[in-house]
């Protein structure tokens, strides 16, 4: 298929370009990045985050009063799929030390730690073991382990990426963890790229005032699900894993400690008691909530539900309000809408272009700023191109990377993206790309210490679900670095917790019945039900009978 005969055209305009752009480039000039005070004022005008339509306070629950889009509010606002008083508590089909809800990156590294310190572990998983955004992540993950760079300059990038409303002991032990991270990485198999004599081939990104990225091609998150898959299942004797079994609701004793959870058999649609001493949160982002109707880069599993969980047994939230958009998601061809486009495109020095083939803003900008300016150009310039579909798109100049680093770069540190294009007749080693800001990352979550504790005694949480890493706004890489440190250490704590001696008492739904009746006190009519767990993306007709359906079966338990 390829581009059409229009855009091959309008390619023309971006070769015209490129001599002089590339002859800057490699006297190591680029477009100028924005001061503080220009990037404020593209954020205010464009990011879709800082825009009032779209959003409102949530009614019910810890975080009352917050203003959340309204995607997110809803599902906050949400009711059980359970009807608590049906459920027999009394028994349970799974007893264990500590249950993990979800076998992506965070929760499979936390099943490693807590295996390690000798406790006895479930891991739950709402589709198959390392369905994950971990799995999809593309450029790198961050680690100070370069000569020039410190886990001072990865936090100070970090905190300024994030602008400023981080919170800081999360920052902290993800900067201090991350090259002991590497190392273990290392350890269990992962293959990074490498110099020929061993150092890691560390890059730069959006916002990085050091070169910290360290990748597996264009496949990091791969590489790394790869190797903790297999180190977990190489264990089984003591990490047990349930596929197709997500969590519905938190199980809590009556002296308010969480003793476990519901789980639901996605194949049969049983429902099991699993009890546990000590349980993990680690079920990723909201990507597939397609807030503002925003395409999404996303796994089909990313529909908030430790949030909700969380959220309903009363632990609040901390920069949930923020939402991640990468600036390059594919904007054609058509069947990879949404898809992420590695921000290591950029690393490698290829150029953001309108569609006269003209430079528009600094490519390495943080990423709310650089999707902003690509939202600006588009909208307010009115310099994108339009799609045969009728998106926008504005060209991003792959083939610069291997004119300024020789012939076969874009194949070797690029091959997974590669691949995709030239599936549709486009070879981006030799033709620009078309992309445009796509839906990436729920930047906060549950609210955790830098021991993956929440409010509740015996709920931990680790990875995407949480909030305060990034503050508003997330640097690249720090996600793959956050499932690793933050999964480890929620592994550590919660066995911890366990071999301290735990009791468990009576145990209770209460708190649903509880929620339940907040939500009816603030006048919530027929509240959705949540977690949803898939997307829908039928039509009304049909997800309303589905939606009945699911009910009946669920009021007859
Ligand atoms: O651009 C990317 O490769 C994405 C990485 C990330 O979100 O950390």
């Amino acid at each position: 298929m390829g581009y059409t005969p229009e855009m091959k055209e309008l390619i023309k305009r971006v070769e015209a370009t490129r001599p002089a752009r590339l002859e800057r480039a490699r006297r190591g000039e680029n477009y100028p990045a924005l001061t503080l005070e220009e990037r404020a004022v593209v954020l205010e005008k464009f990011h879709p985050d800082y825009q009032k339509e779209g959003r409102r306070p949530v009614r019910t629950g810890a975080d009352k009063g917050l203003v959340l889009p309204e995607e997110v509010a809803s599902m906050l606002e949400s009711r059980s799929m359970l009807r608590p008083e049906n459920v027999d508590l009394s028994h349970a089909d799974f007893e264990t030390d500590v249950l993990i809800i979800g076998g992506g990156g965070a929760g499979t590294s936390a099943a490693l730690l807590a295996a390690d310190a000798g406790v006895r572990v479930i891991m739950t998983t709402k589709l198959r073991h390392g369905d994950a955004n971990t799995m999809m992540a593309e450029g790198g993950i961050q680690a100070a382990v370069q000569e020039a760079d410190s886990p001072y300059y990865h936090y100070m990038d970090t905190i300024g990426g994030g602008h400023f409303t981080n919170q800081p002991d999360l920052v902290a032990a993800l900067a201090h963890d991350a090259p002991l991270s590497i190392a273990w990485l290392e350890s269990l198999g992962m293959m990074f790229n490498k110099f020929p004599d061993g150092r890691l081939m560390s890059r730069h990104f959006g916002g990085s005032s050091r070169k910290r990225m360290n990748s597996a091609g264009d496949m990091t998150g791969a590489e790394i699900m790869r190797v903790l898959r297999d180190e977990a299942r190489n264990r089984g004797d003591q990490i047990t894993i349930l596929e197709f079994t997500p969590a519905v609701e938190l199980i809590l004793d009556e002296d308010g400690k969480c003793a476990g959870a519901i789980l639901y058999n996605m194949e049969t649609r049983e429902f099991f008691i699993a009890k546990a001493k000590a349980t993990i949160i680690a079920t990723g982002g909201n990507g597939r909530l397609h807030i503002k109707g925003f395409a999404c880069t996303n796994h089909y599993g990313a529909t908030m539900d430790g949030v909700v969980l969380a959220y309903r047994a009363g632990v609040g939230t901390t920069c949930l309000f923020s939402t991640q958009y990468h600036p390059t998601g594919v904007a054609y061809p058509e069947q990879n809408v949404g898809l992420l486009i590695t921000e290591k495109v950029r690393g490698l020095g290829a150029h953001v272009l309108n569609i006269d083939g003209e430079q528009f803003c600094f490519p390495l900008e943080p990423r709310d700023v650089e999707s902003a300016e690509l939202i600006k150009e588009a909208i307010e310039v009115g310099k994108a191109v339009l799609t045969p579909t009728g998106r926008y798109g504005l060209w991003l100049d792959s083939p610069m990377i291997d004119m300024l680093h020789g012939e076969g770069t874009v194949r070797r540190e690029l091959p997974a993206k590669f691949i995709q294009f030239e599936r549709h007749g486009i070879d981006i080693s030799k033709e620009p790309m078309l992309v445009y800001p796509t839906l990436h990352y729920q930047n906060g979550g549950i609210a955790i210490n830098a021991d993956c504790e929440t409010s509740i005694p015996g709920l931990y949480s680790a990875g995407e679900c949480t909030g305060g890493l990034h503050g508003e706004n997330r640097l690249m890489g720090n996600s793959l670095q956050d499932v690793i440190t933050f999964g480890r250490r929620s592994g550590v704590a919660a066995a911890k917790y366990v071999k301290n001696g735990v009791e468990l008492k009576k145990l209770t739904l209460d708190h649903v019945v509880k929620y339940e009746k907040e939500l009816a006190e603030a006048g919530i009519e027929n509240p959705m039900v949540a977690p949803i767990l898939l997307p829908d993306y039928s039509t009304d007709e049909v997800a309303a009978r589905r939606l009945l359906e699911v009910q009946g079966k669920l009021e007859a338990e």
